[in-house]
């Protein structure tokens, strides 16, 4: 069977690396804000040439730290996408403010014209959504964001590495918001999130709410007084292991992201002339293929036959938001999602990880053309 994803794979590539590492960060006696988290952070920071980064818990909770740090109140609406994953919308709910969806275009990214007439006078924030690996349009959401004054928070977790116009995703709004789930771009054996900002002021904020609201020193993670909270927060921690694993896997995210970019060439090439819906790639950015979508309204049926054939997929999403039991309710009045709702049930995702061999992308391409006969 070809598997969807397995983190194995790569373990077993950098297993001596990691235990080494894990043996390192173990041994200094430091589980959290320590010299691995530090490391990281300025790491990433720089990487993605941004002036702060912050690391917590989980992508949800960046998203979540990034609107309690820029004021969130009880009653805000924020704006996103309605093919975004659950967490996006849990995070916006668990500030207090109510989420309003926008369907997608054709590129499955949200559609900026139906952006500016959703917004009202309670509109707090608007999140893009960078899905599958490619940014949004931001020239104009920004235009739409400085002529409403609302701010951007940007939701980068699948889309780490990805480039619109030269500038990197997580650059262009308030925040940017990134996921180190193990199946992402840079993916850690565990949990993990980060925020990147270049307002020190939002910075030293986030720093707080992530723990407990206790104030940090300027320089190092520093706690001025432990025990004291200046404001409300939260705890969301990125601890020392799960840092020295990210900041040994930073070093070759990039030659990662150019391993999916040549499987994804391959697809192309092979299945651009098959009734499938290849992912619309704009020009001037540059998608990373976090995941490669394929479309075909028949999507279960050949996700079936392909499975039969030894070749796992993923149907992401398989449910807008709005059609979720625990959300349904809160956009009883959209009927302006559908597009959302039509691709949601025919895009299935196939295997794509750097570790994937040439063999199998070959048995891949040759299966589901075998399939599609089929259908
Ligand atoms: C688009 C999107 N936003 C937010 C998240 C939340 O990230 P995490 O799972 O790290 O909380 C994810 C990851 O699942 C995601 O895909």
């Amino acid at each position: 069977m070809i598997k969807f994803w397995s983190y194995k794979r790569e373990y077993q590539i950098i297993k001596s690396e990691i235990l080494k590492n894990l043996n390192h960060t173990l041994s200094k006696g430091v589980l959290f804000f320590g010299e691995q988290q530090l490391k990281f952070e300025k790491n990433f920071a720089r990487k993605y040439k941004s002036k702060y980064a912050i690391s917590c818990g989980s992508g949800t909770d960046a998203l979540l730290i990034s609107m309690l740090s820029l004021g969130i109140k009880r009653g805000d609406e924020v704006i996103t996408a309605a093919n975004t994953a659950i967490p996006t919308i849990s995070a916006i709910k668990s500030a207090g403010a109510t989420p309003k969806l926008i369907d997608i275009g054709e590129d499955y990214l949200m559609n900026k014209d139906l952006l500016k007439k959703s917004i009202t006078k309670k509109t707090k924030f608007i999140i893009p959504v960078h899905l599958y690996g490619q940014i949004c349009d931001m020239d104009e959401i920004l235009k739409i964001s400085r002529n409403y004054q609302i701010k951007i928070i940007e939701d980068c977790a699948q889309a780490q590495g990805a480039k619109y116009k030269k500038k990197y995703a997580g650059t262009f709004g308030s925040t940017g918001c990134f996921s180190f789930y193990p199946t992402k771009i840079l993916g850690t054996y565990g949990d993990g999130g980060m925020i990147l900002t270049n307002d020190k002021k939002l910075y030293m904020k986030a720093k707080r709410i992530r723990f407990y609201g206790i104030e940090t020193g300027n320089k190092k993670n520093i706690f001025n007084n432990k025990y004291y909270a200046n404001e409300e927060g939260i705890n969301s921690r990125l601890d020392e292991i799960q840092s020295s694993i990210l900041n040994l896997k930073l070093k070759f995210v990039d030659k990662n992201i150019k391993l999916r970019k040549k499987i994804a060439i391959k697809y192309f090439k092979a299945l651009s002339n098959t009734v499938l819906k290849l992912p619309y790639a704009h020009k001037n950015r540059d998608h990373v293929y976090h995941l490669f979508t394929v479309y075909h309204p028949k999507a279960k049926k050949i996700m079936r036959l392909l499975n039969k054939r030894g070749i796992q997929t993923r149907s992401i999403y398989p449910y807008p938001i709005h059609k979720m039991k625990a959300y349904s309710k809160l956009f009883k009045n959209n009927k302006n999602l559908n597009n959302s709702f039509v691709k949601s049930k025919g895009i299935f995702c196939l295997p794509l990880y750097p570790e994937l061999k040439k063999n199998e992308v070959d048995k891949i391409i040759k299966e589901i053309k075998g399939c599609l006969k089929q259908v």
